[in-house]
């Protein structure tokens, strides 16, 4: 898939239930790709987790390039990854459609996440950029050009199955006031029932979702309830 198509996915699949490839049945991944097919998921987020910028482990490039055989829905990989930069390569000869980096593991080097970017980009993917929700929003100023979409951070990233920290709705609020209207908002980490409303209030278009479809017996009632909430008059 182009970085078009999937800019196009953005914009028109809006809200986007994108579920987190953390929580499903390793055991099993056809057949809950297959389950998230059929329930109507517009993409998968993937968590690439390197126990070293997150103190948690989960898979890399092998497992995606296994993914991508499985399904033509589009592929988002969220690296949390120290130097990003060197493994770009592989994420996307694996295949994957859409890659977000984040801003913390570039330190002060504000030009080397920015030439990330433009890389994901250059390889016809959606670049991203991802905030954690103890960073100044100030710090994306001069990133925001070669982002497609910004991945803000609602929990602290390396586990699924937290609660949603409220400041979240802080920097999407300020990223929704002042963003090119091509970018798109994403908000990762403690997406439910409860939550998904007030993000979408605060300018969050792409939700990822882990604990709250994979711990739901039904994925396309999950999934269809997560969508319909979220843009629901009088929610959040
Ligand atoms: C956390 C990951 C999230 C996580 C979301 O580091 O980036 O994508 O899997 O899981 P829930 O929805 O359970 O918070
Ligand atoms: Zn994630």
């Amino acid at each position: 898939m182009s970085r078009q198509d999937l800019l196009e996915i953005f914009n028109t699949r809006t809200p986007a239930i994108a579920p987190s490839m953390l929580k499903c049945d390793f055991g099993n991944l056809h057949r809950e790709v297959e389950l998230l097919e059929a329930a109507g998921a517009p993409l998968l987020h993937l968590d690439v987790m390197d126990g070293h910028f997150v103190p948690n482990l989960t898979y890399g490039p092998v497992v995606v390039a296994g993914l991508r055989q499985l399904t033509s829905l589009p592929l988002d990989a969220h690296l949390m990854i120290s130097q990003p930069a060197d493994f770009l390569d592989e994420y996307l000869d694996a295949g994957c459609d859409g890659i977000t980096v984040h801003l913390e593991a570039f330190g002060q080097d504000t030009a080397s996440l920015i030439d990330t970017l433009a890389r994901i980009r250059a390889a016809d993917a959606v670049s991203g950029v991802a905030i954690n929700p103890g960073t100044s929003v100030s710090s994306l100023d001069g990133v925001l050009e070669q982002a497609d979409q910004v991945l803000v951070m609602s929990v602290e990233p390396g586990f699924g199955g937290q609660t949603f920290m409220p400041i979240a709705l802080e920097t999407l609020r300020h990223l929704d006031a002042t963003r090119d209207p091509d970018t798109t908002l994403a908000v990762d980490g403690g997406i439910g029932p409860t939550t998904i409303g007030d993000a979408y209030q605060a300018g969050a278009r792409v939700f990822v979702a882990g604990s709250s479809v994979f711990d739901r017996p039904d994925y396309t009632e999950a999934i269809s309830e997560l969508t319909a909430t979220a843009s629901a008059p009088g929610e959040g």
